[in-house]
């Protein structure tokens, strides 16, 4: 059977620290604003803990800011999802030989920076260094590609607090810190990096430690992260020019209704809040339609000298990113609005969704693969999908997913033929939650992704003990196969 994915094709599997690691503060590390979220499921509002000059504890919504002067803060007998996760920091020989048996040819995750430089400042946790190596060594054992993301969702508390996050410079000289105390450290073992996960939908002091909201400061904060990416590629490239540094963006395609000419522009308007992000990373330059934008809206970002050349010099090698769901633009309605992937969207009332409402659209990711492909002619890289469900056990104790090899199976079809019917040039594919961690969007357990069961629920309560769920077997083969047997049987 000839196959339609690559020879080379990274089969994978994909996770982030403060969602799956757990060792909060153990071994160096120092808090993170991840952990001080909340846990919650479907129906709450994950929430970020704070106290005020005055000693007053609170809780914000995790896409807002916290009161100026705020700090993050632990409340006693609050349950913090990130503390333990579901415990690869005590799990990862186990794990990696799971993923191994699984035959994995790459593996995703994320450090956490506070791991690595205590407070995300100027020094060196050495020992969290050693577990990265150890992490990294054991997956080469096993011919696994480690494929790194510098920065998901993962701001140090300190850097929050003292510098207000991303809103000030400074935090890109300490990002870079970060980014070259870990190239230089493992630029033998690992070729393929990406900067910041999901750099679109990135906002508030849950993850850019901002304080205030307005669009000025959220811009400025992006621009400044856009320079630390940036100068961030060119780096690596010094330390190791065989590095594939990529951007990650969560393609969250939209659809016109109808077509209605307005609705088509709404829909092409959605497309480019996300589009933006790419032309910077991939173009090197601030686009158009943006710079206009922010004329109309009076938004000046502060920028130095040298800052544009830097953005045209550090352009990425490919473009990673995540995709779940899609949705439609109608600007004559305003029914049907879900919360979606960390954004409310507009509903498709032709397509089915999961549990969490999250429409599913296999054909939509052939489409997102031509639209970014015919737009920016480098490789794409899927490094995130798959569905969150509530997982039940049968009476022999089994979890047969079907409904999730269901969903997979119709996305590695959808992304077969990107690549044979459109010429789309993909590299990898890297299912989200391969083992099941904590949902980053509602911070609950329950909302599975994993095709590797992990005893744990929204409280906290559970042995931790690994099992692999039917999907286990099935991707195994789709592995083994190079994505040409889909069938499950
Ligand atoms: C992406 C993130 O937004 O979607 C992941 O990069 C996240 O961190 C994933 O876990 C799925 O979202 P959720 O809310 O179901 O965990």
């Amino acid at each position: 059977m000839t196959s339609r994915f690559p020879e080379d094709f990274l089969w994978g599997g994909a996770t982030a620290a403060n969602q799956y690691e757990g060792g909060y503060l153990s071994g160096g590390k120092t808090l993170a604003v991840a952990d001080v979220f909340t846990g919650g499921d479907v129906n709450t509002t994950r929430k970020i803990s704070y106290i005020t000059e005055d000693g007053e504890v609170g809780l914000a919504d995790q896409y807002e800011g916290v009161p100026e002067g705020a700090k993050a803060h632990v409340i006693p007998d609050q349950y913090y999802p990130s503390h333990v996760a579901t415990d690869f920091y005590n799990h990862w020989k186990e794990d990696i030989k799971l993923f191994a048996e699984m035959g994995l040819k790459a593996y995703r995750f994320s450090l956490n920076w506070t791991r690595v430089c205590p407070n995300g400042l100027k020094e060196v946790n050495e020992e969290g260094l050693q577990f990265y190596h150890d992490v990294i060594d054991e997956l080469l054992k096993y011919d696994i590609e480690p494929v790194i993301t510098l920065n998901h969702f993962d701001m140090p508390a300190h850097l929050a607090d003292e510098y207000d996050g991303w809103a000030s410079r400074e935090v890109i000289d300490f990002f870079l810190f970060f980014s070259e105390t870990v190239y230089t450290e493992f630029k033998d073992k690992v070729k393929y990096w990406m900067t910041f996960n999901e750099i679109n939908i990135l906002r508030g002091y849950s993850k850019l430690g901002l304080h205030s909201t307005d669009e000025q400061t959220l811009y400025q904060a992006k621009h400044h992260i856009f320079v630390a990416s940036a100068k961030a590629v060119q780096l690596g490239k010094e330390i190791n020019p065989d590095f594939e540094i990529g951007m990650m963006v969560c393609y969250l395609l939209n659809y016109p209704n109808d077509s209605k000419p307005e609705n088509v522009l709404a829909s092409l308007q959605y497309n480019r809040d996300l589009e933006f992000y790419m032309d910077v990373q991939v173009h090197g330059e601030y686009p158009h339609y943006k710079l206009k934008e922010f004329e109309r809206k009076g938004i000046e970002i502060k920028m130095e000298d040298g800052d544009l050349d830097t953005l045209k010099a550090g352009t990425v090698d490919y473009i990673g990113f995540s995709y779940y769901m899609t949705s439609v633009s109608d600007v004559h309605s305003d029914e049907g609005y879900v919360r979606g992937n960390q954004l409310e969207v507009q509903q498709n009332p032709h397509l089915e969704t999961s549990d969490w409402g999250w429409a599913i659209d296999p054909l939509g990711l052939r489409i997102a693969l031509s639209k970014i492909y015919d737009r920016y002619r480098i490789p794409l890289f899927v490094v995130e999908n798959g569905l969150g469900a509530y997982d039940e056990k049968d009476e022999d104790g089994n979890i047969n997913d079907d409904y999730r090899i269901s969903y997979l199976q119709k996305h590695i079809d959808a992304m077969g033929d990107a690549i044979e019917l459109d010429g789309v040039e993909l590299i990898g594919y890297t299912p989200w939650g391969h083992i099941d961690i904590v949902s980053a969007g509602t911070g609950e357990m329950e909302k599975r992704y994993g095709l590797i069961y992990v005893d744990l629920d929204n409280d906290g309560n559970g042995d931790m003990h690994r099992e692999k769920k039917k999907s286990f077997g099935w991707y195994k083969k789709v592995i083994e196969t190079n994505g040409e047997d889909l069938s499950n049987n």
